[in-house]
């Protein structure tokens, strides 16, 4: 099967609250992820959030009709598509979440991968494929947090 990947980035809201809001969003994001078969990670830092989604393209396009009109996040755009991939990159995911901090594994490339992408958006360039699939796939064996 052909799977649909996207990955956008946002900006938290004012009122979002980082510890209950994220906890919620996870929670009502695994139980439809998980009934429309859509995997991929949500990632979290200094008020920002990166999330890849993965699954059939109408079910990952449903969803984020749903995470772009929510009001806990603005300023979303989308940076990366692809229409035509094999496999999964987070198959045992309906949802996971990392939040980057300097205690991880591999913290330094996650950074200077961070650091480029954010530098891309803030010249309004667009942001290289590569260095988004490189920086979602540190991702693939985090642990649960
Ligand atoms: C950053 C962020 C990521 C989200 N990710 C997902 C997700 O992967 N799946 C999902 O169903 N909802 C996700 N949500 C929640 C949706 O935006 C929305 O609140 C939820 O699907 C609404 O469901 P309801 O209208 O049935 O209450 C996310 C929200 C935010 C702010």
């Amino acid at each position: 099967m052909h799977l649909f990947q996207l990955v956008y980035v946002s900006k938290i809201s004012e009122s979002f609250d980082v510890d209950k809001d994220i906890d919620n969003i996870l929670q009502i994001a695994n139980k439809r992820n998980k009934s429309l078969g859509i995997t991929g990670m949500l990632i979290y830092r200094d008020g920002m959030f990166v999330q890849l989604l993965e699954g059939k393209k109408e079910s990952v396009i449903n969803i984020y009709g749903y995470i772009a009109s929510d009001i806990r996040h603005d300023c979303i755009k989308t940076i990366y598509k692809n229409h035509n991939r094999d496999e999964r990159i987070f198959e045992d995911w309906t949802m996971g979440l990392s939040r980057i901090n300097r205690d991880m594994e591999s913290f330094e490339e996650i950074d200077n991968l961070w650091n480029q992408i954010m530098k891309d958006l803030d010249q309004h360039k667009l942001v290289d494929n590569n260095t988004i699939l490189e920086f979602m796939k540190k991702f693939r064996f985090s642990k649960k947090s």
